[in-house]
């Protein structure tokens, strides 16, 4: 990707500045934008996935990009392509994933930028599958894979290896997406 990033009709999907790190750090320290998450994230932690989104995308190619309004630059979130852990059943593989402050929800900006995410990953990188996952609880996220046309086989259901045996957040639906079904869209 250009250091200008991926553009959707609303969207700006660009390598990560410094000047993200406060507001990505802000939106990581809002208990209702990290429900579905173990914890909410300290300053440190949320610089460092910062840091470390930029690493994979300075080896990779890709990584879950911040995102700006085109219209106003106002940083969002982030969106975009990531290497699954080698320790989930189906590794290894792509994931498409997001996470958006809250002023910014229910505006169908994560629909629209993963689908930019997922036109890279297919044609770009020429991936033959990108996959999305997240807690079976998390319902919000779990529609935007389906508005992706990304398909949920129970078989594919795991216990996320990350979190605690017995908690809550620990079962996991997985979603598929071939760039066939893509391309048929
Ligand atoms: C998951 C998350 C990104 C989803 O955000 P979202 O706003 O629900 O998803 P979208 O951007 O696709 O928007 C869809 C919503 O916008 C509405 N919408 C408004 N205008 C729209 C448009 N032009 N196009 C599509 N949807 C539109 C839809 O009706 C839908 O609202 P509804 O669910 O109330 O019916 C957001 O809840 C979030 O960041 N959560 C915390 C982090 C997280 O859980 N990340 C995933 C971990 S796996």
């Amino acid at each position: 990707m250009a250091e200008s990033g991926l553009h959707t009709e609303q969207l700006t999907l660009r390598p990560w500045r410094e000047g993200d790190k406060v507001p990505f750090a802000a939106m990581n320290a809002d208990p209702v934008v990290m429900e579905f998450f173990p914890s909410v994230l300290t300053r440190a932690d949320s610089d460092g996935l910062v840091d470390r989104f930029e690493q994979e995308r300075v080896a990779r190619g890709f990584c879950p990009w911040a995102v700006e309004l085109r219209e106003s630059g106002t940083f969002i979130g982030f969106i975009g392509l990531h290497g699954a852990p080698d320790s989930v059943p189906f590794a290894p593989a792509i994931e498409v994933g997001w996470r958006l402050a809250r002023p910014f929800w229910g505006r169908g900006f994560a629909t629209e930028g993963a689908q930019g995410a997922l036109r890279f990953g297919f044609y770009a990188l020429g991936l033959d599958e990108i996959v999305s996952f997240t807690s079976v609880v998390n319902l919000r996220s779990r529609r935007v894979m389906e508005r992706l046309g990304m398909a949920r086989r129970p078989e594919d259901d795991f216990e996320h290896p990350f979190v605690t045996e017995g908690h809550v957040l620990r079962p996991h639906v997985l979603y598929r997406l071939s760039a066939a079904d893509w391309r048929l869209r």
